[in-house]
């Protein structure tokens, strides 16, 4: 008999196809719950269980029920929105996997926080602010600061601020965009942001994966832009880092650090730290790989994919953990320049020309409403680059961006 593999793939990740393509390559019968019924049915028409990955142990007991008649060998969320009913679903099961304790601090900056200082890492200044009355903890707060909702992707809602009239600035907006997203008075009454000093620097993005009880790092992304705010849109991740070596050393056992801390035992990690020339400092720890599109920028010696990888680690196949493609390799990924209703990306052809540039992948649907940041979380699109430096492709990526021109007409959400 095959074993069998669980994927849990919210219906809003971007991860769903290259996920469902690496399973279907394994000897191992798939079934993939969602929590919107029939939304994959075009990747993968059989076996899609309605989970509510919301209420994870609602999504345990629909699991158990589904491992009684088809036993299940192994749990794999494939995006931060499932990653907690993946954890507990693998309690329920008794399978490998992080724990739920450790998942719940990945997916919260302030408990992730708390774990991290728990273990004497070095971190900022960092409160929690109630969303509704900010004015009762403003007076500690040391400027410039971070505001940031605690469990939202893509640096959305997170903004820096410089003085007490822009922190309350912040949080206006947060507020807006959590009422937009349909929170109750209630909630919001309830609801904290956190609150934490602004570290100056570079930032860099760590790949990698718990396998055998040890942190594997992948990759080191540097992020070439400088993200200095007041909104942090990520543009580049290019490997290998280009820092000193002192400093990405500095970055390895911080990140091996961060992953303990947390108590991620099992799969994927995805941890950003910023730093200088004498210390690094994390931002925060995921317990999934990298987001959106850039998966296809890791590629391994032997030819396997970053799902590849992950799902064999999951399965228990996998072997040594193998090096990725020495080359250099890198990744854009393009936001929406306003608000407004995604028409077509322009110039893709000449973009795909530039020498160096492996693909551009137009994310972003006919119609589509997109925002930039503070608000906005969707992507238009993504470009992809190889070369035989850093700095080669990082060259590639920015001369493929002048050549793309996304076309977003100016509307607000609703209107058609
Ligand atoms: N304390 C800080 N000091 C300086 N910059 C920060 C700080 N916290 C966050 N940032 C900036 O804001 C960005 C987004 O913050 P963070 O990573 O915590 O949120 P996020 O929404 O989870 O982002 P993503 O999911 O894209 O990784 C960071 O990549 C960093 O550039
Ligand atoms: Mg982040």
């Amino acid at each position: 008999m095959k074993p069998r593999l669980l994927l849990l793939v919210p219906t809003s990740t971007y991860r769903a196809e290259a996920f469902i393509r690496a399973a279907q390559k394994l000897p191992v019968d798939l079934s993939i719950a969602s929590e919107a019924p029939n939304s994959l049915a075009h990747l993968h028409p059989v076996d899609l269980p309605t989970f509510d990955f919301s209420r994870p142990a609602d999504a345990a007991a629909r699991a158990y029920a589904l491992a009684r008649s088809h036993p299940i060998h192994a749990v794999v969320a494939v995006d931060d929105q499932a990653t907690l009913a993946a954890a507990v679903i693998a309690e329920a099961l008794g399978l490998p996997h992080n724990p739920a304790d450790a998942v719940r601090a990945s997916i919260n900056k302030f408990f992730a926080r708390e774990r991290m200082r728990a273990a004497r890492i070095e971190q900022p200044r960092y409160t929690l602010v109630p969303l509704g009355n900010p004015a009762a903890s403003v007076r500690d707060i040391v400027y410039p600061a971070v505001v940031k909702p605690l469990s939202m992707a893509a640096s959305r809602g997170v903004m820096r601020v410089d003085s007490p009239v822009q922190l309350e600035d912040a949080f206006h907006r947060v507020r807006a965009l959590v009422e937009a997203n349909g929170a109750r008075a209630d909630e919001i009454a309830r609801s904290n942001l956190l609150v934490e000093g602004y570290v100056p620097g570079w930032e860099v993005a760590v790949e990698g994966i718990v396998a055998k009880g040890r942190a594997h790092i992948f990759a080191v992304f540097d992020k070439p832009d400088p993200l200095e705010g007041p909104y942090f849109p990520e543009t580049m991740y290019i490997t290998p880092s280009r820092l000193p070596w002192a400093a990405v050393e500095r970055v390895v056992r911080l990140t091996a650090a961060v992953v303990r801390a947390v108590g991620l035992t099992h799969g994927p990690f995805h941890v950003e730290i910023r730093g200088d020339d004498t210390r690094a400092v994390p931002i925060e720890v995921h317990a999934r790989s990298i987001g959106g599109l850039c998966s296809r920028v890791v590629r391994f010696e032997d030819g396997r994919n970053l799902e590849d990888i992950i799902l064999a680690d999951a399965l228990g196949l996998l072997g040594d953990v193998p090096a990725i493609e020495p080359r250099a390799a890198g990744v854009w990924m393009m936001q929406s320049p306003r608000r407004g209703r995604f028409e077509a990306m322009n110039g893709v052809a000449a973009a795909c020309d530039v020498p160096g540039v492996e693909e551009v992948i137009v994310a972003a649907r006919p119609g589509q409403y997109l925002e930039p940041l503070p608000e906005g979380f969707l992507y238009t699109g993504f470009i992809f680059a190889r070369g035989d430096s850093p700095q080669g492709v990082e060259h590639s990526l920015r001369t493929a961006f002048a050549r793309l021109l996304p076309v977003v007409h100016e509307a607000e959400a609703g209107a058609a």
